[in-house]
């Protein structure tokens, strides 16, 4: 059985560095056509001179023929200079990503006070930049369940009401109150859907042993909102786009006494996006969530290449190198049941 669509584009993907990065990321050029790559390097990609530098060390990590387009996103600060909104609309930033300031993965530099950068929000309004969330409060009387449906309520209804011009996305929702609130908030704000929120629930985290390959942020979620998720992703409601939130970390920082959030999907992100949506029924709908929604949400042109996936099982492979260490995929030693077989 084959399956072809226009070339999707992730919306959401984490590249990393060095020699790492250069690992990772043939994967997602190998599939995906664009890929909006996160700033939370260590320091962050706080300014456009910082963005320019990644995004050539990431194209000079690409195999010479391809055309992948790395989109490139600063990092939110209390301390992001008013012009820097500009320098970055200049330069092709599509947008910045706010992370409430410790919510997860390098993100200690993140937003402490909205008022403060109200400013800078307001010239990214002005700019037509997009405003990437993560949507988790770090207040930490929250339980970690329900850091999300608590963020909208303190923090994301009132920044889209003071900010009414402002386009968000709502990156890798996880609840059934975030697709909810997402359904009920007007075209300018979208969202983004990972392939392990939309195939794994908490029990794929914790019964059996703690599994810590599967350990994101936000994390998984019970079943109920899982379906929430794929029946959002699977309904054609344009406001839901891919979004991997694929997020690579050595084996070493994972499998430890305190281990890292993120989950490693690029080696075969197209590949479980096309199980969830065969289990749902739903096969004829992938290519608008995957290659058109996204496009659409960042006034950017669909693809005009496309992608053939054919029904062929595999094993995942139970590592793949990553820099001086490696890294466990999702579903590793496991089976998936579709592959890319070509990209024209
Ligand atoms: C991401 C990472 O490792 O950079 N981790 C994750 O669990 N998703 C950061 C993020 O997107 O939250
Ligand atoms: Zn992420």
């Amino acid at each position: 059985m084959h399956l072809t669509i226009t070339r999707p584009d992730d919306w959401h993907l984490h590249l990393r560095d060095g020699a790492a990065m250069a690992d990772v990321v043939g994967a997602t050029a190998a599939v995906f056509a664009r890929a909006i790559v996160m700033p939370n390097l260590q320091p962050p990609v706080t300014s456009v001179g910082q963005a320019i530098g990644y995004r050539k060390r990431i194209l000079a990590a690409l195999p010479p023929e391809s055309a992948f387009e790395p989109l490139m996103t600063l990092y939110l600060t209390d301390l992001t200079p008013l012009d820097e909104v500009r320098r970055a609309r200049d330069a092709g930033v599509v947008g910045f990503k706010l992370y409430p300031a410790g919510a997860t993965t390098n993100s200690d530099a993140g937003v402490t006070d909205f008022d403060r950068v109200a400013p800078t929000i307001e010239a990214m309004e002005r700019c037509g930049l997009v405003l990437l969330v993560h949507g988790e409060v770090t207040d930490p009387t929250v339980d970690i369940f329900d850091r999300e449906k608590v963020f909208i309520d303190r923090v994301l209804d009132p920044l889209l009401a003071r900010h009414q011009g402002l386009r968000v996305v709502f990156e890798h929702v996880t609840t059934r109150d975030a697709v909810d609130f997402v359904r009920a908030s007007p075209p300018r704000i979208g969202a983004t859907i990972t392939p392990q929120h939309l195939l794994l629930n908490r029990n794929d985290l914790l019964v059996g042993g703690i599994r810590p390959h599967n350990y994101c942020l936000p994390v998984l979620k019970r079943e109920g909102h899982r379906q929430a998720l794929v029946t959002a992703a699977t309904g054609g409601d344009p406001r839901f786009f891919l979004g991997t939130d694929s997020a690579p970390h050595g084996r070493s920082t994972k499998e430890t006494s305190c281990g890292c959030a993120g989950c490693f999907s690029a080696h075969a992100a197209l590949a479980f996006y096309a199980e969830v949506f065969e289990a749902a029924g739903e096969l004829e709908r992938l290519e608008a969530f995957a290659s058109f929604h996204g496009a659409d949400f960042y006034g950017l042109a669909r693809n005009q290449d496309q992608v053939t996936l054919v029904k062929d099982p595999q094993v995942v492979p139970s590592s793949y190198g990553f820099g001086d260490d490696e890294v466990v995929p999702l579903r590793a030693g496991e089976e998936i049941k579709w592959r890319v077989e070509r990209v024209d």
